[in-house]
């Protein structure tokens, strides 16, 4: 992480903060103008026992950074933290311990270890909720609500927390606009990058996408399949196809859980229903429907996770992810799409017709293309790739090129 504008020769005490990562065993190199950061050789930050005095503010970040930390961490001579915006100590305390930390409060000090794994050694990042749990309402997940105090820095300092292993919510993160209105933009976009893969249906582009997020590291989001869940459950449920208001409801209440490359819809496996065509036409109508995509928005954007997303569809770039750090357009001719579609599923061993599904696809394509919300098309900031000659693998490589290409010029905040 380098970081611009502040270097050796910086007035501003707060720099003082990296000395503290160094003792952690972080890795510095300073510049007139610039400083960088890596983490340890190792992987593990160390405990610390430092004198803060000096940088009161900035201190706060190491409270959180000690739930990475490979044993008891004391942040000393730090009174003053009890008359900032609110009595930083007791509030640090009160937060810390939500994630399993031990914490034992002074005067002036703190003494926080990580939560204990099951052998008594702290875990490093493995935390053990014991505060209040809420359910993530577009994903059914436990998340451990943090409070803020109306302390920017309380919520800028536990946004770090999100780098362990439990999800979690930060409360009133408006509280930010004190000094970064945009704190949480920006920290999304270094923490969980994301790479918008759109295109027709058939371009290849979940398989591409697939094996991009596997080379980078990242998730990976085919949203396509929350469009297909989506019909797939108003069938069962006997509603209408373009029952708007009865097929967001649905929407929004999916019991849908991906696990591996199963899908689930509650305790049915449906990983091959959702792929059949009739689901494919399905998918195309409720997609339509501006309530359904607005029902589907926030269960999308909860994917984007630490260390980065990988997301195919038509409006990832548009609509979903519009900052997202990369965009792509993938595409190629309709008739090498049909005859993608049709291997497809013959190799599963169902029926088709070539002639069928040229007709199915383009069908869709002016669907999706002439809907008025989120329509198919490639925006001017997305780069083109077509791979109606080309090999997965070779689409695989001119997908890598473009993040590159994009992210050398855009990774700059
Ligand atoms: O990518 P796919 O073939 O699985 O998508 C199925 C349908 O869902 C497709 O016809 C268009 C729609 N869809 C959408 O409108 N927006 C997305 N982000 C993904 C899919």
């Amino acid at each position: 992480m380098r970081v611009e504008g502040v270097g050796r020769n910086s007035i501003q005490g707060d720099v003082r903060f990296v000395e503290a990562l160094e003792k952690m065993g972080g890795r510095i190199e300073w510049g007139e103008n610039w400083i960088e950061a890596r983490g340890p050789e190792t992987g593990r930050l160390k405990a610390f026992d430092l004198d803060l005095n000096h940088i009161p503010d900035a201190a706060m970040t190491l409270a959180v950074a000690a739930l990475f930390a490979d044993g008891p961490c004391a942040l000393r001579n730090i009174a003053s933290w009890r008359v900032k915006e609110t009595d930083r100590i007791a509030a640090m305390a009160t937060e810390l311990r939500k994630l399993g930390a031990t914490v034992e409060e002074g005067a002036d000090y703190l003494l926080v270890t990580a939560p204990h794994d099951f052998n008594g050694a702290p875990s490093a990042g493995h935390f053990r909720p014991v505060g209040l749990t809420v359910l993530s309402a577009p994903t059914g997940q436990t998340l451990v609500a943090i409070d803020t105090y109306d302390d920017h820095r309380m919520a800028m300092c536990f946004s770090l927390a999100a780098f362990g292993d439990v999800p979690i919510r930060i409360n009133d993160p408006e509280c930010v606009a004190k000094t970064f209105p945009e704190y949480f933009d920006a920290f999304g976009q270094i923490a969980a990058p994301v790479v918008a893969i759109d295109g027709p249906s058939a371009s290849g582009k979940g398989t591409v996408a697939e094996r991009v997020a596997e080379r980078l590291g990242y998730h990976y989001l085919d949203s396509g399949s929350l469009y297909r869940l989506t019909a797939l459950a108003a069938t069962k449920a006997g509603v209408a196809l373009d029952n708007e208001a009865d097929v967001a409801a649905l929407a929004i209440t999916l019991p849908a859980r991906f696990e591996g490359n199963r899908i689930w819809l509650a305790d049915e496996d449906v990983t091959d229903a959702i792929r059949t065509e009739a689901m494919s036409v399905g998918a195309s109508k409720v997609a339509v429907l501006p309530a359904v995509r607005t029902a589907l928005l926030a269960r999308q954007r909860a994917y984007r996770r630490f260390p980065g997303l990988v997301a195919d569809g038509r409006d990832m770039a548009s609509v979903v992810f519009p900052d997202a750090m990369a965009k792509l357009f993938l595409t190629a001719s309709v008739e090498i799409r049909a005859e993608r579609r049709y291997k497809q599923l013959m190799q599963k061993g169902m029926p088709a017709k070539i002639r069928a599904l040229l007709e199915d696809l383009q069908e869709r394509d002016a669907r999706d293309s002439a809907r008025s919300v989120a329509p198919l098309k490639q925006g001017d900031d997305a780069e083109c790739v077509d791979t109606t000659h080309i090999s997965i693998d070779e689409a695989v490589s001119a997908v890598l090129s473009s993040i590159q290409r994009q992210t050398a010029l855009t990774r700059t905040i």
